[in-house]
């Protein structure tokens, strides 16, 4: 196929690559976006509607200390990438929802709630607080949200969903992991599994949900919603490297490496990001070498959907959440231009940074959440040369973890300290 000479050597056999992105326009932000749906005004809008809805997220997560769906941003033991400022983004780490996708499951479950409610008459944007009312409770349990996810985003979404009131059915592709699922479960949600993958989970959610007005699809690969919701992330970041005083501008840029799985998440954060840094932040994301969807999406153009397996690769991962074959397209054609480049890992070195990260910072990531990591230490140096040679500020997104189940967490970390063996 014509696309196929445009991929980087390597890639079809499965091997590490970082791949800067040919059309990777760095002052793009996101006032530029297609048909102006992402832009400034409604990235702050989002920002607002997290502000106001505050006091529905302390009620609804009361064992998370968050008041919106935040993580910490910490300095990080040196690692041996000599002369990098080296943060990580502890979105593993987040109480409420676990995960990286907790902005947007969570966001698009609120934005849906208080659209529902307004329309009813409710008038719960005056006073947000009445989405946890009897009334409102009433309501939406006569409605039905249905996602697809590889375990994450249908925990967000599940969590939230359920805790308002609605009915929730998640479909799970081969990947998700058993513990996702019965943790779903014992949340009211209705799990249907498919021995199949992401894309056929999210469009028999899709299927599922179509033609049935009381039924609502979260869309992880064409949502405008939920890319508004991560981008919230940036927001924080912004505040954060003010507190800390570390300044970003041409002398100082910002390199950021996001785990990407369909591209929602990482999409919406660097959408974010752009807003307040421009040309002076660079993103990269991270996928597995046999899932790297959006690497082949980007490299092939945006005019048709274009998958891995077209490629030779498998989509077999360790790396549940990044295991997707086909990247949204949405992202690749609004963020596109805005992603410096992809990097690819190997499962073994993503369990061998579960394994270090525990030992040297006592975080407890599960091997997507490890990915930007490995992506640094395999291709940091040439991904700084190709994106100007500057020393700069890094920050490696950790997405998930801290709720892997102890056997769970044990069984990975073991893999890891296996891996380290193996390679010496
Ligand atoms: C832990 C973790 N990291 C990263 C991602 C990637 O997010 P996205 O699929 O939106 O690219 C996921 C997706 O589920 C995830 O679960």
């Amino acid at each position: 196929m014509e696309y196929q000479s445009f991929l980087p050597v390597g890639l079809s056999q499965g091997s590490p690559l970082w791949w800067p992105n040919p059309n990777y326009r760095p002052s793009d932000n996101i006032a530029e976006g297609p048909a102006g749906a992402l832009n400034a005004s409604s990235l702050l809008e989002a920002r607002g509607n997290w502000l106001r809805l505050a006091p529905v997220l302390d009620v609804v997560f009361p064992d998370g200390s968050d008041t919106e769906i935040q993580s910490s941003l910490i300095e990080i033991g040196n690692h041996g990438f000599d002369g990098i400022g080296l943060l990580a983004k502890c979105d593993h780490d987040i109480r409420s929802t676990g995960s990286i996708k907790g902005r947007g499951g969570v966001y698009e479950v609120l934005m849906f709630a208080e659209m529902l409610a307004n329309s009813h008459g409710l008038n719960v944007s005056a006073y947000p607080i009445g989405l946890l009312s009897q009334e409102a409770g009433d309501l939406f349990g006569r409605y039905r949200i249905l996602v697809g996810s590889t375990g994450n985003l249908g925990f967000s979404v599940g969590v939230t969903a359920r805790r308002l009131g609605f009915a929730v059915e998640v479909h799970m592709s081969r990947e998700a992991k058993s513990w996702k699922k019965e943790r779903l479960r014992r949340f009211g949600v209705a799990v249907v599994e498919h021995d199949d993958d992401y894309s056929v989970a999210v469009s028999s959610a899709r299927r599922a949900a179509s033609g049935d007005p009381f039924s609502y699809f979260v869309d992880d690969e064409h949502s405008l919603t939920l890319l508004l919701g991560y981008s919230s992330a940036a927001f924080e970041i912004c505040q954060q490297l003010k507190q800390s005083d570390v300044a970003v501008n041409e002398q100082n840029p910002l390199y950021v490496y996001l785990p990407c799985g369909v591209g929602g998440a990482p999409g919406g954060i660097t959408l974010g990001l752009k807003y307040f840094f421009g040309p002076h932040v660079h993103c990269i994301f991270v996928e597995p070498v046999a899932s790297p969807c959006m690497l082949v999406q980007l490299a092939a153009g945006v005019s048709g959907p274009v998958d891995v397996y077209a490629c030779g690769l498998s989509n077999d991962t360790i790396a549940d959440g990044l295991a997707v074959a086909q990247a949204s397209l949405l992202v690749a054609e609004t963020a596109g231009p805005q992603i410096a480049g992809v990097a690819t890992v190997s499962d073994d070195d993503m369990i061998r940074w579960v394994h270090d990260l525990w030992i040297s910072d006592s975080m407890r990531l599960e091997p997507s959440g490890a990915a930007g990591f490995a992506a640094l230490a395999r291709h940091g140096r040439d991904i700084r040369k190709s994106l100007g040679g500057k020393e700069g500020t890094t920050i490696v997104w950790t997405t998930g973890g801290a709720f892997l189940p102890d056997a769970e967490w044990k069984a990975v970390f073991e893999e890891g300290r296996k891996a380290l063996e193996r390679c010496g």
